[in-house]
């Protein structure tokens, strides 16, 4: 299951994880034209090269955010070959075309497009990438059914998520001290956030139903670093999804208390003047 209720509840749902990302569009854009990207790239790069797109090809990113996965398969697609970089939340594609232009990537182009019900013809895309996206997603089993009816048969889907909440600190101490102060109900597993997609039996469900028949999975083990105890501090309030408004609608006691609990837990990943998290994605690929 998804978000449970109604489709009003559902749409209501959408608009919510819509305005909490357009929201959020600046600090990503920032933090993933510094810290995040280095640190992130390995997990974008291990897609692509899955991915394998030939000259030529039309690749579409899901969720793209700022935009830097699908730019490495731009690279890889070159004059005659196209990308199309979407995301719901037009600040996003804002930040993605921002991005591009720095980039001097000149063959691609920008849309906002809700991976749920998509804009796009049958079998439009030789290839699509999302990373971090249909985690996300209100019903993900309508993305996944989407990304199959858009992609051309025998076309790769590859995409990553956050594997289990343990083998993710950086964030899940948060959410931990956040459920403790009762700033957020316990989190279920299946509703839209960023552990929805940890379960590798879920997410072999919603894709082989999705139509998919060929699937791999791995865990991509990376390091999420941050330069200073302040860049830990802004990423989690600027950029963290729904996290982050909760954070900041906090009295500033309530959020100093937070901070100080989290700077505790986080104190074993303390490294140099900020920290070196392990991080851990589950990447698929599906045909
Ligand atoms: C965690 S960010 C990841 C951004 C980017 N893919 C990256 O890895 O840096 C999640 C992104 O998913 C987008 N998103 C969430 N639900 C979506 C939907 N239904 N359709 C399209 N984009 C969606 C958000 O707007 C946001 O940009």
């Amino acid at each position: 299951m998804s978000v449970e209720g109604s489709s009003a509840d559902l749409e209501a749902a959408r608009k919510r994880s819509k305005a909490v990302w357009d929201d959020m569009a600046a600090g990503w854009h920032d933090v993933s034209r510094d810290e995040l990207w280095e640190c992130s790239r390995p997990i974008s790069e291990w897609m692509v090269r899955k991915l394998d797109p030939k000259p030529g090809e039309t690749v579409l990113e899901l969720a793209a955010g700022s935009g830097e996965t699908g730019f490495l398969a731009a690279k890889l697609v070159g004059e005659t070959g196209r990308l199309i970089s979407t995301d719901f939340a037009a600040g996003m594609v804002a930040a993605a075309r921002e991005r591009a232009a720095e980039m001097t990537i000149t063959n691609a182009e920008f849309r906002v497009l809700d991976a749920e019900r998509m804009d796009l013809e049958t079998n439009r895309v030789d290839g699509i990438l999302c990373r971090w996206g249909y985690m996300l997603m209100v019903d993900p089993s309508a993305a996944f059914a989407e990304t199959r009816r858009v992609l051309r048969p025998g076309g790769r889907l590859v995409f990553s998520s956050f594997a289990a909440a343990d083998r993710n600190p950086w964030v899940s101490l948060l959410i931990r001290i956040l459920v403790s102060q009762g700033h957020l109900p316990p989190p279920d597993p299946e509703a839209p956030g960023i552990f929805a997609l940890a379960d590798p039996n879920r997410v072999h469900k919603l894709v082989t139903a999705a139509g998919f028949a060929e699937l791999e999975i791995e865990e991509v083990a990376w390091r999420w670093r941050y330069g200073s105890r302040d860049a830990y501090w802004r990423f989690m309030t600027e950029a963290a999804g729904a996290i982050s408004p909760i954070l900041r609608a906090l009295p500033a006691d309530a959020q100093t208390a937070v901070r100080n609990q989290l700077h505790e837990a986080v104190q074993p990943f303390h490294a140099g003047d900020g920290y070196d998290f392990p991080a851990l994605c589950l990447n698929v690929v599906a045909q």
